[in-house]
């Protein structure tokens, strides 16, 4: 299974969400390939936002290994599912399908709700975290 988590700056939110998924499946022992990446190109080759650091890093989850990377449409190829943060990163990603197949491996990670972005809010990144952590455990569950 390979998975890959979308968000608009990959220092954010899909760091966390590659994060906490490859530390579950780890510890489940299932040899999943999870990336991440983002839409926008700006912080490509960083690692992730000290913040999201910070938070994985109080639940054992070390993500500072991380380096950004811009999403781009040969990665329909490498992946199963490609799962977005928000709407707008919906968006963005499907316009790059080039195909039925391509467009269908495209999902909201948390189905009918969005991840909301914690860039400009710090008070954010701990609910975030929560809400992509229920998420990866449900998705263990379904995918295994
Ligand atoms: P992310 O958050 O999409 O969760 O990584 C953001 C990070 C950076 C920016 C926007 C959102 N930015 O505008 O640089």
């Amino acid at each position: 299974m390979k998975i890959l988590m979308v968000c608009l700056g990959n220092i954010c939110r899909s760091p966390l969400a590659h994060g906490i998924l490859n530390h579950l499946a780890e510890e489940e022992g299932l040899d999943w390939t999870i990336e991440s990446a983002g839409t926008g190109d700006w912080h490509v080759g960083q690692s992730p936002d000290h913040r999201s650091i910070a938070v994985a890093q109080k639940y054992k989850v070390d993500i500072s290994q991380q380096k950004a990377m811009h999403f781009k449409p040969s990665l329909f190829e490498i992946y199963d599912h490609i799962l977005v943060m928000d709407h707008q990163n919906y968006k963005d990603v499907v316009a790059q399908a080039s195909s039925k197949e391509e467009k269908k491996k495209v999902s909201l990670f948390l189905v009918d709700d969005i991840v909301p972005d914690p860039y400009f809010d710090e008070r954010l990144f701990e609910p975030v975290y929560q809400m992509i952590e229920t998420r990866c455990k449900e998705l263990i569950q379904e995918w295994r």
